[in-house]
């Protein structure tokens, strides 16, 4: 086994507009993105591997996923994406044709060899709804690619979170067979973490025994209201992404999940002197 840890930047919920057009007439999603992808390429050591979980765009129109391959260009590092409520699969399918989709039609799952890592991108996409589910087809894939390995930890990613966050809108809009999920997660010790997006903000608890998160996005966060004080509404707050990375040792390894804000702040500094004194 290779010492090598392996290192997958996370980012969710772009959501891009045709050009010139404003996420609910105020957000810069496309400016927002060229930040992200800026940040992304300049952070060392550079990431294995991308994953961006769901709503790419934000109608969607072919115009809005012609305006996200742009945006995406120059970003220099491996990537792929797992539709969120805001995407249309075949729409998709047709912008990103090169991806490993494990059906032909129908679910965008994906299963990613990256060295010693398997990353299993679940579609939870239910046309016109913004709720998520996992059809009974992408559960059986998930349960048979899960059992084609026992030893290689695997990251599963889907958009909607499979639990209650508090935030009452989005929890009524959450994963909502998320119980067959966890039946499969219980299953197979080899799954690590289980990362989703939908709620834009930074989010942590634990899943059928397993650290579950939800990134923040590069753009707008959903408002943290946490006991139904305010219609549902967005703030604009820090930006980020998540970056997970998994460590090789005993058992599984363990991933680390950090928070990388981006845009440019002060520093780094020493802490020391040349002489080695705090400063
Ligand atoms: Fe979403």
């Amino acid at each position: 086994m290779s010492n090598k840890p392996l290192r997958i930047a996370q980012i969710s919920d772009l959501h891009i507009k045709s050009p010139g057009q404003l996420a609910y007439g105020r957000v810069d999603t496309a400016k927002a993105l060229e930040r992200c992808v800026t940040a992304l390429n300049k952070f060392r050591p550079a990431p294995d591997f991308v994953v961006i979980s769901g709503d790419l765009v934000d109608t969607p129109t072919i115009e809005e996923y012609d305006h996200l391959k742009r945006l995406l260009a120059p970003i220099k590092l491996p990537f792929a994406g797992i539709p969120g409520n805001h995407d249309g699969r075949e729409m998709m399918r047709a912008a990103f044709p090169q991806a490993g989709y494990a059906f032909p039609a129908g679910a965008l799952n994906q299963a990613i060899e990256l060295g010693e890592l398997e990353l299993i991108l679940l579609d939870s996409h239910v046309p016109g709804k913004p709720h998520g589910e996992l059809e009974a087809a992408t559960l059986q894939w998930l349960d048979a690619t899960l059992a084609a390995s026992a030893s290689r930890p695997a990251l599963l990613f889907l958009h909607h979170p499979p639990f209650i966050a508090g935030i009452w809108h989005m929890d009524r809009q959450n994963l909502h067979n998320a119980g067959d999920l966890a039946e499969i997660v219980r299953r197979h010790p080899r799954v690590q973490l289980v990362a989703t997006g939908h709620v834009h903000r930074a989010t942590l608890t634990m899943f059928a025994g397993v650290a579950c998160t939800i990134c923040p996005a590069p753009n707008h966060a959903v408002d943290l209201d946490l006991d139904q004080l305010r219609a549902p509404s967005f703030k604009v707050e820090p930006p980020a992404f998540h970056l997970h990375t998994w460590y090789p040792g005993e058992g599984f390894g363990h991933v680390v999940t950090h928070q990388v804000p981006i845009g440019t702040f002060d520093g780094p500094h020493p802490f020391f002197g040349t002489d080695g004194k705090l400063l």
